[in-house]
């Protein structure tokens, strides 16, 4: 039976991916150092899946635990999420950034390499687009770092390119990921705002209504968009995770390297996502206008439709099901 290694596994968008996967009958084995996780998440999916997890506690730098690891668990594929991924951290640190991000994924090659394992999923980014010329974003859009947490994700993508010209026998898949939002049905799992140093809208939004923070700070009311504040495409974290079960089918399925976004094609304004959250919680969303956040920028959101052809895989949940799901996940937490 096949066997996925899933680095970063115990993080927002692994967790969920694993329930998919366990929901599917793949079966996988996480490697994570946690860094960016709690320890009760193994418990979360072991009560979601109903199935023991099995994991690693290690760091993907650690190339020789991850020889074994791959050998003892007869490991045929990879889906790679560890990784650091704060925008503005990675503006203070780049170092590390470079050092998880990069020298992580390089060791976690070379430790397929040597085990001759060739079949790779890639957690990459829209970062890799920087400020749009044009939306929608298709893959063919020209990549423009703005931030050293970009420029890992293109580094990457690069490396990848590299290896497949050099072996045609790799399998690679880069999925570019627009912005995720929501939880797992259960409540569980979600995408916890007191942890971690990223300070996304979402988690920013149930701050407030938690009392954590008196109000959001909306980064700007002044872009060229219908109501002045920054549009992207929210993402319900299970249509993403769906999105990598369809892509380890295409990656079984061929050799060669694909980059597909990961969005749901709409492009979403601050104030609406607030106001469809008020409508699911009932709650005001105190907000004050701020100067906008360096680095952002108006409008941002994907054409999915080469995800849609070549994946079959297409979005379902709207951003009703995104708010109601991060709610629940709030209440339970
Ligand atoms: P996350 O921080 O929640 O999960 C990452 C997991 O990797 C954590 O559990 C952490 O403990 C682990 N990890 C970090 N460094 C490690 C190391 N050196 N060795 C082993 N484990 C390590 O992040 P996420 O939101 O689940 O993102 C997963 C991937 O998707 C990342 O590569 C991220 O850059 C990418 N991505 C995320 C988003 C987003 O909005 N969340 C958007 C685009 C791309
Ligand atoms: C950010 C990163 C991006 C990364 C993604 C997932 C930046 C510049 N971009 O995307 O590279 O891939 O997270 O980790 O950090 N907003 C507010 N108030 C807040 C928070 C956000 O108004 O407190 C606004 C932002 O200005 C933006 C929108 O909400 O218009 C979404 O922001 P966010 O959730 O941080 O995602 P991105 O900036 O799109």
């Amino acid at each position: 039976m096949s066997c996925i290694l899933i680095s970063g596994g115990f993080g927002y968008i692994g967790s969920h991916t694993a329930t998919i996967l366990s929901e599917k009958n793949h079966k996988y084995v996480i490697v994570d150092n946690f860094s960016n996780c709690k320890r009760d998440i193994v418990d979360k999916i072991r009560k979601i899946t109903k199935n023991k997890v099995c994991y690693y506690e290690c760091d993907i730098r650690d190339t020789q635990s991850l020889i074994n690891i791959i050998n003892e668990n007869k490991v045929t594929s990879v889906i790679h999420f560890a990784a650091l991924k704060s925008v503005s951290e990675s503006l203070m640190n780049p170092f590390e950034y470079y050092e998880v991000n990069v020298n992580g994924t390089i060791s976690l090659l070379r430790a397929m390499k040597l085990t001759g394992v060739k079949k790779f999923l890639f957690s990459s980014s829209a970062a890799v687009y920087g400020e749009p010329d044009f939306c929608p974003i298709d893959e063919n859009h020209s990549l423009k770092p703005l931030n050293p947490y970009a420029q890992t994700k293109i580094i990457i993508e690069s490396i990848l390119k590299d290896i497949y010209e050099a072996e045609k026998n790799w399998s690679v898949v880069c999925l570019r990921y627009f912005n995720p939002i929501g939880a797992h049905k259960s409540g569980l799992i979600g995408d916890d705002p007191l942890s971690g140093k990223s300070a996304n809208l979402m988690p920013e939004i149930i701050k407030v209504v938690k009392g954590i923070k008196d109000y959001l700070n909306v980064f700007g009311n002044d872009y060229p968009t219908p109501d002045g504040t920054g549009i992207r495409d929210y993402i319900h974290i299970m249509d993403l995770a769906e999105a990598h079960f369809k892509a380890l089918d295409f990656i079984d399925k061929r050799n060669g390297i694909s980059f597909f976004n990961i969005g749901t094609g709409k492009g979403v304004s601050v104030l609406e996502l607030k106001k469809a959250f008020e409508n699911v919680s009932g709650l005001n969303v105190s907000i004050k206008i701020s100067n906008r956040r360096q680095g952002d920028c108006a409008v941002c959101y994907a054409n999915p439709k080469k995800a849609n052809v070549m994946l079959k895989w297409k979005s379902k949940y709207d951003l009703k099901q995104m708010c109601e799901s991060s709610w629940k996940f709030a209440n339970r937490n």
